[in-house]
């Protein structure tokens, strides 16, 4: 047996290779493609197609793929890699690894209290995990199932101001260490995956758990029924009496909170729907409403959705705490950029790889630790991952995302090892040549 020190990668490889060995094979693959495979096996139309798709035609979760094709690793040697590092800093926190969970939406349509369950296994490997605005539990709940394990809130902004002091207030009082605010979903992009099956889980009530579990969105379902215009567009036409219709009350029901047959018998949860379609989100915002935000919460704020430089230049001047250069897993806009080829283009205008005047984190098409490695070899300071977490969900709950997690985190650690490497923070350019 090694005496020496194993870090994550070999800890993770002997695990399952040891389980191997009395015939235990792992739940959640480690093949990227075998994981997505097995995961659409799992998961009803429905949610394939609201997780998986992505805008138009594909082009974007190709152009994410792509990119990452376009950069070698070029391993260096005879250098002790014995003992490696791959903790990195953000807004003050030590974090174990350079990985975060990212915001995902809707995850209740994949398995019931989504939210907690990744929570769960965020916590359990100390991943900060970013808490969608479009939850599946209530933040709180989640919170609790975290302990003290870093999680921070991401942010839509609605229409309702008052609706967004509320989010923020109920942010900060459950722990949240960062305010991600999502700048590239003002609407909904066109996605022909759920549009062709005339499927939204919000306007069946799932993913909307933040907004019910809130006061102020509380008030304004009330106002909503009480006003005679909307109520009619609310509370009838009653829909045809189909099987799928009474499967949507049934399910509206059940995402409200109170007691299921109260909410049968209630306006109110197909009022939060509509409700909530109403005021998701802001067409109208501008540099100005994020200018707000220096006096309406303390906490960092990170602008998610940043593409171009020059908005880059812009949220640094502003004095954001941070840019996540994303592209929403290519589900906004069709023939967007890759990822990737943004972060180059942002890294260089905010300074340059490894001195950017403000922490650059990326998602969008993460699939491998090769692919973090070569993120953060181009100045990202970390890289949250999105829908292979979901996978990971949909295959095996809690345990599933934490494999999922692990052995992202494995794959890291073994290929800036075996890249001659001790720590994520000597990743540099250096060790990439364009393919
Ligand atoms: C998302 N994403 C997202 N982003 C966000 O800011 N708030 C949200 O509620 C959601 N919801 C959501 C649902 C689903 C099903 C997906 C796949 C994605 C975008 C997400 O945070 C992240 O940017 C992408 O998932 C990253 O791309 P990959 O890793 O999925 O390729």
């Amino acid at each position: 047996m090694d005496a020496r020190p194993v870090g994550a990668g070999r800890a993770r490889q002997n695990a399952i290779y040891r389980a191997g060995a009395f015939g235990r094979r792992p739940k959640v693959p480690t093949d990227p493609t075998a994981l997505e495979g097995a995961a659409r096996r799992s998961m009803s139309g429905d949610a394939w197609a609201y997780v998986a798709g992505g805008a138009g035609d594909g082009a974007t979760l190709r152009a994410n793929r792509a990119a990452y094709e376009r950069w070698q690793i070029v391993p260096r040697v005879l250098r002790d890699v014995s003992h490696r590092d791959l903790s990195v800093s953000l807004f003050g926190r030590s974090l174990p690894t350079p990985l975060l969970v990212a915001p995902i939406g809707a995850a209740g349509l994949v398995r019931r209290h989504a939210d907690v369950l990744i929570g769960r296994a965020a916590a359990a490997v100390g991943v900060p995990y970013i808490l969608s605005s479009q939850g599946s539990s209530p933040m709180e709940e989640t919170a609790a199932a975290m302990g003290s394990s870093p999680r921070w809130y991401q942010l839509y902004w609605s229409t309702d101001e008052a609706l967004v002091d509320s989010f923020i207030r109920r942010a900060e009082g459950m722990g949240a260490e960062a305010l991600v605010v999502t700048l590239d979903t003002t609407m909904l992009g066109w996605r022909p995956q759920d549009l062709d099956r005339g499927s939204l889980p919000f306007a069946r009530g799932i993913g909307i758990a933040q907004y019910t579990s809130d006061p102020r969105f509380k008030e304004l379902v009330r106002e909503r029924v009480a006003d005679g215009g909307a109520a009619r567009d609310i509370a009838g036409p009653r829909p045809r009496v189909t099987a799928g219709a009474v499967r949507t009350l049934a399910t509206m029901a059940r995402e409200t909170p109170g007691p299921f047959v109260d909410n049968l018998r209630s306006p109110l949860p197909r009022a939060a729907a509509e409700t909530f379609m109403a005021i998701f989100a802001k067409p109208s915002l501008t540099w100005s409403d994020i200018a707000t935000l220096s006096s309406r919460t303390t906490l960092p704020v990170v602008l998610k959705g940043i593409l171009h430089p020059d908005d880059a230049i812009r949220a640094r001047d502003l004095g954001v705490a941070a840019v996540m250069v994303s592209n929403h897993g290519g589900r906004q806009v069709d023939g967007a950029v890759g990822s990737l080829d943004a972060l180059v283009d942002v890294v260089a205008a905010l300074g340059g790889a490894g001195s950017t005047t403000i922490p650059v984190l990326l998602d969008s098409g993460v699939r491998s630790g090769a692919d973090v490695v070569k993120a953060l070899a181009l100045g990202a300071a970390a890289v949250a991952v999105g829908r292979p977490h979901v996978y990971g969900l949909a295959l095996d709950g809690a345990a599933g995302v934490q494999a999922v997690l692990e052995n992202l985190f494995a794959e890291v650690d073994l290929t800036l090892g075996l890249s001659g490497l001790s720590s994520v923070a000597e990743l540099d350019p250096t060790i990439l040549r364009r393919a």
